[in-house]
């Protein structure tokens, strides 16, 4: 584990992280995400098919981040700890569409999977907050258009976000970890991989339960995040 105060770290957050704040992971009990298959709500193709039942999907899912009772927990706050107190380089990768590590007050972040509390202008793709309620605002403030709002998150099929800054950083950076991430959906899986090839960092998997990816890391921590990032945390800033 390498404790050079100025060396660069990458964390890449998954479902786990927001597990202990009430959020569902999407791996959970028989395979269903709240109750429905990711292919009825995940995929270009559902939303064509059904765009009703998409964004009621996603309506629910921000009210339920707004529940006033669903805050960022340690192992959140302990992140946004790091990037304040460190001395290089921290880039926090998040595949999680909740805005609890933002909330945490993690700036230096990249939600690879879209934010549920953003919409993507149906007519120009333009970004704009999307904050509650069932009905999209509208007219669009950028192209004026009235055709509605997608939620701005990456469905199955289509392309993460910012890839070239997020490998550009794996590939220098002397630290690794990823948290509560099942290792299954690519490309996230995938950057253990990629920082390995690269040759210089520790890789460190935090996680409840060892995940599909286990064997490509040199460091594995398994327990609960709240209790094992803040421990890190504090082992980093000593
Ligand atoms: P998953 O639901 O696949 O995996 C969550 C992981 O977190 C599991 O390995 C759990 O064991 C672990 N976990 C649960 N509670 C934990 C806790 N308290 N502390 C630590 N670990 C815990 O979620 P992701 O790996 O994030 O993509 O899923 C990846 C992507 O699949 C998502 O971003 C989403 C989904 O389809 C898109 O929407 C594009």
């Amino acid at each position: 584990m390498p404790l050079d105060p100025g060396c660069r770290i990458v964390v890449l957050t998954g479902a786990g992280i927001s597990a202990e704040s009430g959020i569902a992971t999407f791996r959970g009990a028989g395979g269903l995400w709240e109750g429905y298959r990711l292919e009825e709500v995940a995929t270009p193709e559902a939303f064509e098919r059904d765009p009703d039942l998409v964004q009621r999907f996603y309506a629910e899912r921000r009210r339920r981040l707004l529940d006033p009772a669903i805050r960022p927990n340690a192992a959140h706050e302990a992140l946004a700890r790091l990037e304040a107190a460190w001395p290089g380089e921290v880039l926090l990768v998040t595949q999680n569409i909740d805005d609890l590590h933002q909330r945490a007050g993690s700036r230096n972040l990249v939600p690879m999977h879209g934010e549920l509390l953003k919409g993507r202008c149906l007519a120009c793709d333009a970004v704009q907050p999307w904050p509650a309620g069932d009905a999209p605002p509208a007219p669009c403030p950028t192209c004026a258009a009235t055709v509605g709002l997608r939620p701005h998150v990456v469905w199955f099929g289509e392309m993460p976000l910012e890839l070239d800054r997020i490998y550009a950083a794996l590939e220098r950076c002397d630290l690794f970890v990823a948290v509560g991430t099942s290792g299954v959906v690519y490309p996230a899986a995938g950057f253990v991989d990629a920082v390995r090839g690269a040759g210089r960092a520790h890789t460190l998997e935090i996680n409840l339960e060892p995940s599909a990816v286990r064997s490509a890391f040199a460091e594995v921590r398994t327990g609960r995040a709240t209790a094992l990032v803040p421990e890190l945390v504090d082992q980093l800033l000593g």
